[in-house]
């Protein structure tokens, strides 16, 4: 309970009206309160504002520019009490499908821009707030409004588009303003999208969108303009139960509050303290708030430099420098341009929007990106404090957090005085990330030179690392009197080489990277600095022997200078349009808008956590191991038992029936196999006391050996999970024998989190009676959940009713996890016999569930000189984790299909799972399929570069041409495959841009281009009968209303949509009759987990056939009357005593696999596709920009071409993330340090290819589905593998140049990192090389 002598937070929420809240609690975060105290679905997906699937616009009056500021903010990291005398606008302030839409939410729902939903929101705020600041936003200002956002499902082209359309104009829809959409009633079908023509490349229609209209737009709040235009001055406090708020209404107060409370930190923006306290446990009683204090927002400038306040947020401070670049000089403003330029990049517009200069400054992280420049451009800080103010220098001895030369406990930071730049003097900044955009600095670099007036004689160098230390890193090496020359970068790099000594234990790792980039980025400044002398020797007459040099070879280095920029991306998506012949009224094959689109849009879709909560609800949290394999000695909860709110501690004890498998436990015995295993849950009033409680759980281990990390140490410990799968073909000894040549190589292939929007949750609910439980649960398999509470409980499976309504993504880490979760919460529930609501943080569901497989592959091919492949043996290990899951079931996938589009007559597969002391690995889209194949493709490469060919020359050559049996002896025909082959290669002008990547590489050094082209052969479906097979139950209700269920879930792609649209095409009425409420284990029982790219080939099918029993009931009536109307059909069937209810039944594929035999039919069908990438690498960095993406998949007759291009679109994106930018990073102890998007990439808006083509093949036929549709779910994910192979060709072109060996070991992801060692020169060859033997390093690789 806290005290309510307190100020009210006077806060106007635009929706939906003023409020005026009292009571907060400063540790309440605006997330927090938006979902607690107003149940509003503003969502919850990392809580560290890294993904902006929680984005806000927050209001406030501007006191540098003078105006109102619209500016988008991440909730979870924006304290409440820091929004006093602010608006805020949610989704749902904007419109909504009751009231009225917002253009932005019709926009993106409407070009198909959704899929899962789940961040549809934050994605709708940021556009929505770009609009309210720039009506007619350009390109750039677009981009980076989306730039702050990650996900994994899809960012795709449609959404890029529905940015794009408000850069254009667009004409009325006859709907505006009314929430209706084409859906209702059948206006769909006379779609302008249908026509004619066979091809069609429009999947929505831009003339139906509402115009923005600015002025219809919400007002700021007359009476907060009142209160900004009359600053109230007295402090105002806030009091929580463990925290204090004091926001001071002037600097005096300010400053005798910091003299009273020296240890209370200012809070601003929260981006750093925020993070601190949720992830290091640090704790601030008092925080004091300077945000009313106008002497702090104030820019000043004097003929010496500018002056910025320290409580200027980022973005301002962007704005204010972006406005004197263009007015000032340019020589003046070096500094400033260096610092505009990583304020583009540094984070994502809501952390700009929020994190204060001051904030920044004082943070001193060693990755920061504005220090370094502040540090080399010579800023000072001015400090004030009861005392007085004085200045201190922004040097070396600050940023290392030096007492002497730090502020003094009751001191704080007024402002920062940033100097012009003089002539003569030049201010570069660098940095390389993991990925362009939203993304913190693997290594930053700022550089200053001062030449002596005249001459290119150096009269000081300063140069500043951030990345690279605990702190911002200082070099002293400042080069006076040297000639701007090759033997001066020489010297200065062995200089910086020995100052900057990064040892090999370093925490972040990738420290001979990081050494690379330090000189990297001096060659970089060197050349700058050349071409800048150039410019300035026409005006002076300058004795420069260095300038000879540099017109002797710049050309073709001046490709160094020039960063990738940030483009929108752009594209054309083809497919085939539905026969003219169709009634209009059939939706089947036209581009259907995903059912819950609008409500995405609108934050309408009510996600499992958004349901509110449920009377006497608990709160559990789970409590993991720490230890990698340890015997667990005790569990002391006592400490935790005596917080307030916290009721109880769920352990093994406590589990009523069974505690999961004997080698999986679902709650620890005795024993720990993995960091991250669960232990015990507490459960609590709320989120927050079972948080701590959990801090004050101690258990004692004894750890145990061996701790197996690595697939290499698991091998030497013979560690499996289960048997070697083994396949064979022809006799390869004897080919090995016979061939031309013979390569053999490594394939290192790492893991990926699934990296849903959603984390994983759940909400048990138990009943009064009869042991029945409901549960509401983000999962892909909701009767694995309800099968496991029923061993769980020991109650029969009956009692148990699993609900789901939509699930925000899942990619296969919701098959088997959601089950463990469901039954731990349900002991917690039958325990406490009250509902539990688990909801994993985002770092305890990054840690706890595991992902894909990381693989290791050798492979030992033997070939022709003509390039013909005669014998390929490969052998394969995953590294499975602790448990066996589905690692026996990923390898027999992996293995079944390694030969992807090829024929080799002698092969051998094989491959093994090994157990090792990490997380369980799991199902993941392509079930091995995407590691697998790169094994593959990887050799196909090696042989390329052994024969001297192109590899799309091989490719081509060693591809199924005719009908052919499989290794497993499955039959199938690849005339489609070729098409898709041929397709692509044409409509990616695939050999005339193969000649136009070499001619740039001649011309560029530092730059390189790379193209690929990759075909593919991917299965659908499992490998067993019993999951072929679905079920459906439509009733028609007396209004004519139809409820269809089916046992398929919507995890985004769509499944609902097409399940609609089965039943609209079989019961010839429109969609708008009808309805999916939810999947639920009452509906439709024994279901199969959506997963395998089949859930709407077999449940289409049920629904299909469900449909058809109904018709066929209703048929008599139809003939009886056949001018009726469908009411009226129904009506006479309820009067005559006609079942108006229907299941539906499919059973589907025999699939069959003889594992000693090596034969079988596993799958009932193949996807084919190819894809053509072109990327561009930066050879000194190892960043690379993606130019263009051309697929041509084979959808056989698309259900919905929006939904199926989506679906390849978003698979695409998620597999180039997998192989260039996601990377696992282990402690040598077993601990997984990425928790985060901080620490995990996972793709943005900004790494979509600038040009990305998708076609589907003009329609093929498949007997064996629905409607000859295909299954699109996963394929396109390997698909992405063609970026990995561009970046691959663009590497081999800088190692044929530079005459280093073609073989160099395959490493996925293709990491900045990877590419930049691997193009070595005379940089890499200059860092100094650590002895393995020497050091522990930071992380282990554990494929
Ligand atoms: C998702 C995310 C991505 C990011 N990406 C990047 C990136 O790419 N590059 C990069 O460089 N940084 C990045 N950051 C860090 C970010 O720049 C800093 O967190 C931010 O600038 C801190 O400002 P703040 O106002 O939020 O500070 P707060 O969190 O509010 O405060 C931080 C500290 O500064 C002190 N402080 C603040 N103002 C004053 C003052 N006037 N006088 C004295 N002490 C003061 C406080 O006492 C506190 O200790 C990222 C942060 C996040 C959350
Ligand atoms: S939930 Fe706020 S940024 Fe991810």
């Amino acid at each position: 309970p806290w005290v309510m002598d307190t100020s009210p937070v006077i806060i106007s929420l635009l929706f939906p009206t003023q409020v005026i809240e009292k009571n907060v609690d400063p540790e309440w975060t605006l997330l927090t309160f938006l979902r607690k105290n107003w149940t509003l679905f503003t969502k919850y997906a990392c809580g560290r504002g890294g993904c902006g699937a929680c984005t806000v616009m927050v209001s406030k009056n501007d006191p540098v520019f003078k105006k109102i500021r619209h500016f988008s903010v991440t909730a979870c990291l924006v304290p409440i009490c820091s929004l006093y005398g602010a608006a805020v606008t949610t989704v749902e302030g904007i419109g909504s499908i009751k009231t009225r839409l917002h253009p932005v939410q019709e926009r993106i729902a409407k070009s198909h821009g959704t899929q899962c939903g789940f961040c549809t929101p934050g994605m709708v705020m940021s556009m929505y707030t770009l609009l309210r600041n720039h009506p007619q936003p350009s390109e750039e200002q677009l981009m980076e409004a989306l730039g702050g956002k990650s996900d994994t499902e899809k960012v795709h082209h449609p959404r890029g588009q529905m940015g794009t359309v408000f850069l254009a104009e667009s004409s009325g829809c006859q709907q505006k303003g009314t929430g209706k959409c084409c859906l209702d009633r059948g206006e769909n079908a006379s779609s302008p999208l249908g026509g004619k023509n066979d091809i069609c490349t429009k999947l929505f229609a831009k003339e139906e969108f509402q115009p923005l209209d600015p002025t219809q737009e919400l007002v700021f709040p007359p009476e907060l303009l009142r209160m900004a235009e009359n600053p109230e001055k007295r402090t105002l406090t806030f009091y929580g139960e463990r925290v204090t708020w004091i926001s001071p209404g002037t600097l005096k107060d300010l400053l005798e509050l910091k003299v009273k409370h020296p240890e209370a930190p200012l809070i601003l923006g929260n981006t750093s303290l925020g993070p601190a306290m949720k992830s290091e446990g640090r704790f601030h009683p008092i925080l004091l708030s300077p945000a009313r204090i106008s002497e702090l927002t104030r820019v000043t400038e004097t003929s010496e430099g500018l002056t910025i306040g320290a409580g200027c947020s980022l973005a301002q401070m962007k704005d204010v420098l972006a406005e004197r670049i263009s007015k000032l000089p340019e020589e003046k403003t070096q500094t400033y341009r260096a610092l505009l330029k990583h304020l583009k990049s540094l984070a994502g517009p809501q952390i700009r929007n929020m994190a204060s200069l001051g904030g920044h400054i004082i943070s001193r992280h060693s990755y920061s990106d504005l220090n370094p420049i502040l540090a080399v451009g010579s800023a000072t800080l001015n400090l004030t404090s009861a005392e007085g103010t004085r200045q201190i220098p922004l040097n070396e001895y600050f940023l290392a957090g030096l007492a002497s030369a730090d502020l003094k406990p009751e001191e704080i930071l007024e402002s920062v005085h940033i100097p012009h730049s003089r002539k003569w003097e030049f201010v570069s900044a660098f940095r390389q990330a993991q990925c362009q955009q939203n993304a913190l600095p693997h290594v930053n670099a700022s550089m200053r030179v001062l030449f002596k007036e005249g001459t290119d004689s150096v009269e000081h160098l300063s140069i500043a690392y951030g990345g690279v230390g605990a702190a911002t890193v200082i070099p002293s090496c400042s080069c006076p009197a040297r000639r701007w020359d090759e033997l001066m970068l020489d010297e200065a790099c062995r200089l910086l080489l020995d100052e900057v000594s990064l040892p090999g234990s370093a925490p972040g790792g990738r420290v001979e990277f990081k050494r690379t980039l330090v000189v990297s980025f001096l060659f970089k400044f060197y050349l700058e600095v050349l071409q800048e002398l150039k410019k300035l020797v026409k005006l002076v007459s300058v004795p420069v022997s260095a300038l000879i040099y540099y017109y002797s070879f710049l050309d073709r280095f001046l490709s160094a200078l020039e960063d990738f920029p940030v483009a929108i991306p752009q594209g054309v998506q083809t497919y085939q349009s539905v026969d003219p012949h169709q009634p209009p009224r059939d939706p089947v094959g036209r581009p259907i808008m995903h059912l819950s689109g609008l409500k995405h849009a609108t934050g309408e879709a009510i996600f499992c956590d958004d349901i509110p909560v449920v009377d006497k609800e608990l709160f559990m949290v789970l409590v993991t191991s720490s230890r990698a394999h340890a015997k667990i000695i005790s569990i002391d909860f006592s400490e935790a038992l005596k917080l307030p709110g916290v009721l109880d501690v769920v352990t093994a004890e406590d589990v009523p029936g069974t505690n999961g498998a004997e080698d999986d436990k679902l709650l620890a015995v005795d024993e720990v196999l993995c960091v991250g295993q669960v232990i015990c849950a507490v459960v609590a009033e709320t989120d927050v006391q079972a948080k701590r409680a959990v801090e004050m759980i101690k258990i004692t281990y004894e750890d145990l050996e061996p701790a197996i990390f690595t697939i290499q140490d698991a091998v030497k410990h013979n560690s499996f999970l289960c048997p070697e799968k083994k396949l064979e073909q022809g006799n390869i000894e004897e080919a090995f024998e016979k061939v031309d040549q013979i390569v053999e190589g490594e394939v290192h292939v790492g893991g990926q989190e699934h990296f849903y929007m959603e984390t994983q949750r759940v909400l048990v609910i138990p009943k009064t009676e009869d042991k029945e439980l409901d549960i509401f649960v983000s999962t892909q398999d909701p009767a694995h959940v309800q099968k496991t509470v029923s061993s769980t409980l020991n109650i029969p499976i009956n009692r148990i009713t699993c609900h789901v309504k939509r699930v925000g993504g899942g990619f296969g880490g919701k098959v088997g996890r959601p089950a463990a979760l469901g039954a731990i919460a349900a002991v917690g529930a039958i325990k406490t016999g009250r509902p539990i609501r688990l909801v994993l943080d985002r770092e305890d569901d990054m840690l706890i569930t595991g992902g894909r497989h990381p693989l290791f592959g050798k492979y030992k091919v033997g070939f022709m000189n003509s390039g013909r492949i005669k014998a390929l043996d490969i052998e394969c290990y995953i590294n499975g984790g602790c448990t066996l899951d589905d690692s026996e079931l990923v390898t027999e996938f992996l293995i079944l299909k390694l030969e992807n589009a090829y024929k080799i007559r002698n092969l051998r597969f094989r491959g093994r799972a090994c157990m090792t002391n990490l997380p369980s690995n799991t199902a993941f889209r392509g079930f091995g399929f995407p590691q697998g194949t790169l094994v593959t493709e990887s050799c196909i490469t090696a042989v390329a570069a052994k024969c001297g060919l192109l590899p799309e020359k091989i490719r081509e050559k060693n591809m199924y041409k005719t009908v052919d049996k499989t290794i497993y002896k499955q039959a199938f025909s690849p005339e489609t495959l070729i098409r898709c082959w041929n397709e692509c290669l044409d409509k990616s002008s695939f050999h005339s841009r193969r000649i136009q990547v070499e001619e740039f590489n001649k011309k560029n050094y530092w730059k390189k281009k790379g193209i690929s082209i990759i075909p593919m052969k991917f299965s659908v479906g499992f490998a067993a009968t019993s999951y072929h097979q679905a079920a459906a139950l439509v009733h028609i209700y007396t209004d004519g209303s139809v409820l269809v269920t089916h046992g398929g879930n919507e995890l985004g792609q769509g499944i609902h949509t097409k399940m609609l649209q089965v039943a609209s095409r079989e019961l010839k009425i429109p969609m708008s009759y009808m309805h999916i409420c939810e999947t639920s284990t009452a509906t439709v029982p024994n279901t199969i987990a959506t997963a395998a790219s089949i859930g709407a080939d077999v449940n289409g099918r049920a629904v299909q056939n469900a449909c058809q029993i109904l018709l066929k009931r209703l048929e008599p009536i139809i003939k009886k009357n056949p001018e009726g109307t469908w009411e009226d059909w129904i009506e006479a069937a309820f009067e005559q005593r006609i079942s108006l209810s229907a299941t539906g039944y499919f059973r589907g594929y025999k699939a069959f696999m003889d594992w000693d035999r090596g034969e079988g039919d596993p799958f009932p069908y193949y996807v084919y596709g190819a894809a053509c990438s072109e990327v561009e690498i930066d050879c000194l960095t190892g960043a690379h920009k993606k130019i263009r993406t051309d697929i041509v998949m084979d959808a056989c007759c698309s259900l919905n071409p929006a939904i199926d291009i989506g679906q390849i679109e978003g698979s695409f994106i998620q597999g180039m993330g997998l192989y260039t930018t996601e990377e696992l990073k282990y402690s040598p102890e077993g601990v997984l340090y990425s928790r985060s998007p901080d620490e995990y990439k996972i793709p943005t808006i900004t790494d979509v290819p600038e040009e990305f083509n998708v076609s589907l093949l003009p329609s093929s036929q498949t007997p064996l589905t629905i409607y000859s549709s295909k299954g699109l779910g996963e394929s396109g994910m390997f698909l992405g593998s063609s970026v990995f192979f561009a970046i691959a060709d663009a590497v081999a072109a800088v190692r044929t140049e530079r005459d280093i060996a073609e073989n160099f070991i395959v490493q996925s992801p293709a990491t900045p990192e990877w590419v930049r060692m691997a193009c070595a020169d005379r940089f890499t060859d200059m860092i100094p090389r650590d002895d393995p033997k020497t050091f522990k390093p930071w992380s282990i690789p554990i494929a």
